[in-house]
């Protein structure tokens, strides 16, 4: 029947049924796929739905012209006792002498450009796989999606399933060797009770920047999804695990302030560098406690 009239072997359009909705959802993704509310409008929302993802987006893009400076410069990164957290440990013998620092002199003078280079795929690889930056990136930088019940532009997705972003999965290994990194930082944080003669008894205000910036980095890495999956995953019966159980509580009590330990410890990161820049550049002197 050339009509177009209805007959009863022409089925009711259904809600869902993408011949049911405006001509612009004829695309065949993203919001507008079949089986998705045909809803016209881009979202429903009246909020300031665009404010978080655009601080966070600021805030991450300082932090990366800000690292990626202090990263490359190959300069200023230690002042007796102190390091810079970018620049350790420092495993190049083109690192600046550090009497009493992680040194560890793994890779010979071959190595000409920013010591700094060696060792920060640990934490940038831990950080940007990390699940709250995944989110925060995601919805900052690609739009996808920009906010809760907000459509996005794109109009295919295929999630974390294939290749570049199936490689986040790695995450779970960046953990253990952020872990290990940690450890570094703590022998940096305590070697800042030491004096420029080795003495023990110092303490200093970049003794403090380091203290507090070792505490947020354990605080955060410890809040790690995969650490609470490492630590309470794959049991069957917690009352056969009683301490894997306790610390599976007490992570995730960490975990759900996983995105304010993200940022706190990302502030106390450059905060610690730039206190270090300082004092190594000459701006000021460390103002002692004892
Ligand atoms: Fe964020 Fe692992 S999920 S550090």
């Amino acid at each position: 029947m050339a009509t177009g009239t209805p007959t009863r072997h022409d089925p009711e359009p259904s809600p869902g049924d993408p011949s049911s909705r405006p001509q612009h959802s004829a695309v065949r993704g993203g919001v507008h796929a079949p089986g998705r509310a045909g809803i016209p409008a881009r979202h429903l929302r009246t909020d300031r739905w665009w404010l978080p993802p655009l601080a966070t987006g600021l805030g991450l893009f300082a932090f990366v012209v800000y690292s990626t400076w202090r990263i490359l410069s190959g300069a200023d990164y230690y002042a007796e006792p102190y390091v810079s957290p970018f620049y350790s440990p420092c495993l190049s013998e083109n690192c600046a002498v550090m009497p009493q620092g992680s040194d560890w002199h793994v890779v010979g003078d071959w190595w000409s450009l920013s010591p700094a280079l060696l060792v920060m795929i640990i934490p940038l690889g831990f950080r940007a796989t990390c699940y709250y930056y995944r989110k925060a990136y995601y919805r900052s930088f690609w739009a996808s999606p920009p906010a809760c019940a907000v459509a996005e532009p794109h109009t295919k997705y295929s999630g974390e399933t294939r290749f570049p972003l199936i490689m986040q999965n790695i995450h779970r290994y960046f953990f253990f060797l952020a872990a290990l990194l940690a450890v570094v930082l703590t022998y940096d944080a305590v070697l800042g009770f030491r004096d420029e003669r080795g003495e023990w008894g110092h303490m200093g205000l970049g003794t403090l920047f380091l203290l507090v910036n070792i505490v947020l980095i354990w605080a955060y890495t410890a809040s790690c999804h995969s650490c609470r999956h490492i630590i309470g995953g794959r049991l069957k019966h917690f009352s056969k695990h009683p301490v894997r159980y306790r610390l599976w509580g007490w992570v995730g009590k960490l975990n759900a302030h996983h995105m304010a330990l993200a940022w706190a410890s990302l502030t106390t990161i450059v905060l610690s560098d730039l206190y270090v820049y300082l004092l190594a550049s000459g701006a000021f002197d460390d103002p002692l406690f004892f």
